[in-house]
């Protein structure tokens, strides 16, 4: 069975009940996180668990995630799941008030949850179609609002393709639930963070290619530059790195995942490896180890 963890308690999953009358049910007034677990460990928990954070202050939700208790939750659930390999779902709404109004009330207490999610999708070379960007202006928000990246995942699904690229004034965004880097020849570009998610796995990417002397740039990507891209890559926590073979319908490069991403989801996974254990996860900066001799 299932266990869920919901405000104290666990729970199979078919006992877990929440009001109707939760503002996160009625308005989607509240934040999430998907959070990898490797070999039973958590991946870049307190990176997550920071933006979490940050997303409840900018929401002014009177609620913080304390480090050592949320590893204790997930932990547990992660233990109850068998370990190996799954991602962690963390929400908070505001919480449950006894009317209906768009103004929260004085008091109202956050309903959180948590569950393992299952499967872990993992890297997969993506098809990927582009869509205009008709998100509101506060797309850094992680919020569970996400009527809007459901219905490009359903079009592109439609459309036979894994994810879908936006675009807003010409210039690239992000994927509907992942961040985006383009290759051309030895640059990296990827869209700096103004109106998109600040992606974990971006954050730690961006590290490890600085680290590894890697051309890599926060630069805006105009969409008709896809074409002469030699390598597009997404990133995800569930995704780590993926190869782009094909954009709406043309091929990346020679439609193969290309060298330097093989080489970049080396680093990373190797990293992951290094910082698996959990020592330095009480810290909030990304702490990648020097290039040479830290084994990434
Ligand atoms: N999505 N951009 C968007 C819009 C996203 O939804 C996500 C992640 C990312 C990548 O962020 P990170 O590297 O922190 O996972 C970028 C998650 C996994 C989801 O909604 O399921």
């Amino acid at each position: 069975m299932n266990t869920v963890y919901l405000d104290g308690q666990f729970l199979p999953i078919d006992q877990a009940r929440v009001s109707v009358m939760d503002r996160g049910f009625l308005f989607g007034d509240g934040v999430y996180e998907v959070i990898p677990s490797q070999d039973g460990k958590l991946v870049f928990l307190d990176l997550h668990l920071a933006r979490l954070n940050s997303n409840l202050k900018a929401l002014q939700i009177d609620y913080h995630c304390e480090m050592q208790e949320w590893t204790d939750i997930l932990s547990r659930l992660v233990a109850e799941h068998g370990g190996g390999r799954c991602s962690l779902y963390l929400q908070l709404t505001r919480g449950v008030q006894q009317f209906r109004s768009h103004v929260s009330a004085p008091g109202v207490q956050p309903t959180r949850f948590a569950m393992v999610m299952q499967p872990n999708e993992g890297t997969r070379g993506m098809r990927v179609i582009t869509l205009p960007d008709t998100r509101w202006h506060n797309c850094e928000i992680k919020a569970i609002t996400l009527l809007a990246n459901v219905m490009y995942q359903q079009e592109a699904k439609r459309q036979g393709a894994d994810e879908a690229l936006l675009v807003r004034d010409g210039l690239l965004t992000e994927g509907a639930a992942s961040n985006v880097f383009v290759v051309y020849g030895t640059q990296v570009h990827t869209p700096p963070l103004e109106g998109i998610l600040p992606g974990i796995t971006r954050r730690v990417l961006l590290e490890l290619l600085h680290r590894h002397q890697v051309d890599c740039r926060e630069l805006p990507i105009p969409v008709e530059q896809l074409a002469r891209a030699d390598e597009i890559w997404l990133t995800g926590s569930t995704l780590q790195i993926a190869p782009v073979l094909a954009v709406d319908g043309r091929a990346v490069g020679n439609g193969e995942p290309g060298t330097a991403w093989r080489r970049a989801l080396h680093w990373y996974q190797r990293y992951l490896q290094v910082r698996r254990g959990g020592q330095d996860v009480t810290s909030n900066r990304i702490g990648v180890p020097a290039g040479r001799g830290t084994g990434c």
